[in-house]
């Protein structure tokens, strides 16, 4: 398959006697996609009803003729201020009761279904006059879902869904309370329409209500995406994408990503870097200008899991962002080096965002293949080189992975409810356990919490997974490798209660919890062959065998030869040590990569990305900071 590079581009921000072009540069510079339209409602129903299709007929023949394939975005992340007037309850509400105002975008809650059968509407209009457009090779539906925090909505839609999904999943009111667990203060009802939303109460609300209220709102995004995909597809074979983003959980992207044909996502390293990831001073000075080494990464093996094996990176960051408490340059050489990473993760195509910088607006310091003015941004002459190199991995597919990770969304939303230390996340701790495979130089899959086979790897983890689910249960019981589970996997039951017997329930190996500690980040709990445990530790019981205590001779890890469990959150240092160690056992190559430098292998090719901003050795190769080398295998 050969890799595509491609553009996002917005024709309605431009003088149409530039869009031609425009167009030509594209093309010129090596790009093969453009993706247009996904902000344009207001462009194409100026008025209830009334359509201006006409600029985008043109916008679609201009960028088609010049031989781009266009991915088509339905325009539903930005509904026209008419749409308020229309529906003014589809704003959503916050947690504090805020209805959220019209003046940005995402403005709209996923449980409104007169909003929802708006968007059902424009999408069936947008397939029946472009669905069997020739340029049109692709179809994104709306965008980025949950951007701004916009999965919960605690609106009078969101209330009312609930409780009907209440009455479905639970069928009668006593089953609920006992499922939650009412009788404790009092809290039991009688009829669901007393259910309220899990926001202002006066101390914490009921966990399973919390988990109920997350599983109710990650199935609107589902149905809302749905909605859209059901429509589409009348009219179109291309493939239909959502662009995700990096370190999202809100909602269940295994069940979007089942309706679509590619996930995709939105790849912005260093905006990540100073916005949403934990790092001393030192590592977020030291990775300043390139993001962290394994956060793109992460997020290419999940979402190539997520569609199924197809995967695109949607919108490549290009040059400094407009949205992170910090805004610094990459790297000369980064926009190179996330394209290469993405490809050999198995990307089929990395879209840069976004053409030109746009002089106006909300992200009008948010850099561009092009300045504002049009002279070349540096990463147009970086996706230049990257399309020129394209060739060389012409034959790469993706390699098997020796090691996977399970993630399970659900326990993402079981901890955020019942935390029970303030450091307590699923992406964080799931992240860790990655980091440390990557570490070791191992080629990874990041697996559904249904998954039923295992037989492709040697190492397994599956940390913080709420509840095994069954078919994972009976993989587990057959595994001919080391499967590394916990801490807080299969402690609790479905509705976030604790089971008796007392959890995890693994298949031939006696082990329980039977004791929760959790810590302050400088506290810890040191073991017995050096390294500690950080923010979690589980005090096991049981007759399985014990691999490792700590240095008070409390077992660390417990288990079988196939099935172990971590009884606390390793530290890095001690994370690679684990996994190194049971690495020797299983005869797994593992790699002692210096900081910054990772790997990974494709079919044809070994991959080594330097994220280091100085120049680092590869067995006797110079690799120069933000540089990427290949070798064949
Ligand atoms: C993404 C979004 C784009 C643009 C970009 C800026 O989150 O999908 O529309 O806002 O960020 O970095």
């Amino acid at each position: 398959m050969k890799r595509t590079l491609g553009v996002c581009y917005y024709p309605e921000h431009w003088p149409e006697d530039q869009w031609t072009s425009d167009a030509a540069q594209m093309v010129a510079t090596g790009l093969t996609w453009v993706r247009i339209g996904e902000f344009g409602w207001s462009r194409m129903e100026p008025a209830p009803g009334a359509f201006t299709w006409d600029w985008l007929d043109r916008a679609i023949a201009v960028l088609g003729n010049a031989g781009l394939k266009i991915i088509l975005g339905t325009p539903t992340a930005t509904p026209q201020r008419w749409m308020i007037d229309k529906h003014p309850d589809m704003l959503a509400v916050d947690a504090e009761g805020h209805q959220r105002k019209f003046g940005s975008r995402r403005h709209y809650d996923f449980s409104h279904l007169g909003y929802r059968d708006e968007c059902k509407r424009i999408a069936r209009l947008m397939g029946e006059r472009y669905g069997q457009n020739p340029h049109i090779a692709a179809w994104q539906i709306d965008n980025e879902y949950d951007c701004h925090d916009t999965t919960l909505s605690y609106s009078d839609a969101a209330r009312a869904g609930f409780q009907d999904w209440l009455a479905q999943r639970y069928q009668s009111t006593d089953a609920l309370n006992r499922a939650w667990g009412n009788v404790f203060w009092s809290m039991e009802y009688d009829s669901f329409d007393q259910i309220d939303l899990p926001n202002l109460t006066v101390t914490e609300p009921n966990h399973p209500h919390v988990l109920a209220f997350r599983r109710y709102s990650s199935d609107q995004v589902v149905a809302f995406n749905k909605v859209q995909a059901d429509e589409l597809r009348k009219h179109t074979d291309a493939a239909l994408i959502h662009n995700y983003m990096g370190r999202i959980t809100s909602f269940d992207h295994w069940k979007v990503g089942a309706d679509l044909d590619i996930a995709s996502w939105d790849s912005y390293p260093i905006g990540f870097l100073s916005d949403r990831l934990e790092g001393s001073r030192d590592f977020k000075h030291a990775f300043l200008r390139q993001g962290h080494p394994d956060m793109q990464a992460f997020h290419h093996d999940l979402y190539r899991a997520v569609g199924k094996g197809r995967m695109w990176v949607m919108e490549q960051q290009p040059g400094p962002v407009n949205w992170a408490p910090y805004n610094p340059a990459p790297l000369p050489g980064m926009a190179r080096l996330w394209a290469w990473e993405a490809f050999a993760h198995g990307a089929e195509t990395v879209c840069y965002f976004r053409w030109r910088q746009a002089p106006f607006a909300q992200e009008q310091m948010h850099a561009g293949l092009l300045r504002p003015d049009s002279a070349p941004a540096p990463a147009l002459a970086e996706a230049r080189q990257v399309a020129d190199e394209i060739e060389t991995l012409a034959k790469a597919g993706t390699a098997p992975a020796q090691a996977a990770l399970v993630f399970d969304y659900e326990s993402a939303w079981a901890w955020d409810a019942q935390p029970q230390g303030a450091d307590f996340e699923m992406f964080r701790l799931a992240f860790a356990a990655y980091c440390a495979l990557r570490r070791a130089g191992l080629n990874i899959d990041i697996l559904p919490p249904e998954t039923r086979d295992l037989s492709a790897y040697k190492l397994i983890m599956a940390p913080g997974i709420m509840t095994l689910s069954d078919p994972l249960r009976q993989a587990l019981a057959t595994f001919k490798g080391v499967a590394l589970i916990g801490p807080r996997t299969d402690t609790k039951t479905n509705e976030l209660s604790i089971p008796t017997p007392l959890g995890p329930d693994l298949p031939n190996a006696d082990i329980s919890v039977s004791l929760t500690e959790s810590m302050p980040s400088d506290d810890a709990i040191a073991l017995q062959d050096g390294g500690q445990f950080v923010h979690w530790f589980e005090h096991l019981e049981g007759g399985a065998d014990v691999f490792a205590k700590t240095t008070a001779g409390q077992p660390a890890i417990m288990g079988t030869r196939n099935l172990r469990y971590l009884a606390g959150w390793p530290d890095d240092p001690t994370f690679d040590r684990i996994i190194n160690e049971i690495c020797v056992e299983l005869g797994l190559e593992t790699q002692a990569l210096p900081n910054g430098l990772r790997i990974r292998d494709t079919t044809t090719h070994r991959f080594v990305f330097n994220y280091a901003n100085h120049a680092q050795d590869w067995h006797g190769t110079s690799i120069p900071a933000a540089g990427v080398h290949w070798e064949p295998l």
